[in-house]
């Protein structure tokens, strides 16, 4: 699929105080901006329009713009996330996503945060998480029936988020960590399975035929080089210090 928009959202000045299990120490905020500026550049430069939004007073896990909906290009599913600190955020995502397309929403006592959510072309891989439960990949799985897609659930068992372990790279290809190397898959798709010690490498962003992936895993960027992607690496030190990454800082549709 081709994307023309993304969603992105500034971190606030608060951000250090979101949720993270990060032992990295603490985050800075200048260089903060600073790669987020750098990654809000990158998607403008694949061709999205990006629809840049203020930071939100008190959520200051809000710029994880991806955990608030899964977008297709038939609906905008608004989710409801799974911590509760963060309840509230979707709100804000929908008048903006209702421009674009027709808006369900997952009701409690279902939750669902889309970094669970993995699409590859017609199928997602739905992750049950400590944010995610089966109710809300019920009521999510339904609603992507109806417009016509396929789904499956996978226990995220390390990892936030079942893409801080699984991302999809196109051309009918997975990048995962060791732990969901015997995920299984729908016919026909390949995985390629990142190096121990690189899980975190896992969390690439592939947009419109170039892959973004976390800078600092050679190893990694060798596989993804061999394999023939074009690739665009961007230091995202600071986000990881919240448990965050790539895919988490924008929704794209
Ligand atoms: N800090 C990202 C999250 O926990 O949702």
């Amino acid at each position: 699929m081709m994307f023309t928009h993304a969603i992105t959202r500034k971190p606030g000045t608060d951000f250090a105080s979101g949720l993270t299990s990060s032992k990295l120490g603490p985050p800075d905020y200048q260089l903060m901006i600073e790669q987020h500026t750098a990654y809000v550049n990158t998607l403008t430069l694949l061709g999205l329009a990006v629809i840049e939004l203020e930071p939100l007073p008190g959520y200051p896990d809000a710029y994880f713009v991806e955990d608030t909906a899964i977008v297709t290009p038939d609906v905008a599913v608004i989710t409801r996330p799974g911590a509760r600190s963060r309840r509230g955020e979707e709100k804000t995502i929908e008048p903006v996503l209702a421009q674009y397309r027709r808006v369900e929403r997952i009701h409690a006592p279902g939750s669902v945060d889309g970094g669970d959510v993995l699409a590859m072309e017609g199928h997602f891989l739905i992750g049950i998480s400590h944010r995610t439960n089966k109710q809300g990949a019920q009521q999510l799985g339904r609603i992507l029936e109806k417009y016509g897609n396929t789904w499956s659930s996978v226990p995220v068992k390390a990892g936030l988020h079942l893409k801080s372990s699984i991302n999809y790279l196109g051309n009918n290809t997975i990048l995962v960590t060791r732990e969901f190397s015997d995920l299984s898959l729908p016919e026909g798709y390949e995985k390629i399975m990142v190096d121990d010690g690189d899980e975190y490498a896992a969390n690439t962003l592939a947009l419109n035929g170039t892959i973004i992936m976390p800078a600092g895993f050679p190893k990694t960027r060798k596989k993804l080089d061999e394999a023939g992607y074009e690739i665009i690496e961007l230091d995202v030190s600071e986000t990881r210090k919240m448990d965050g990454g790539l895919t988490c800082m924008s929704l794209r549709f």
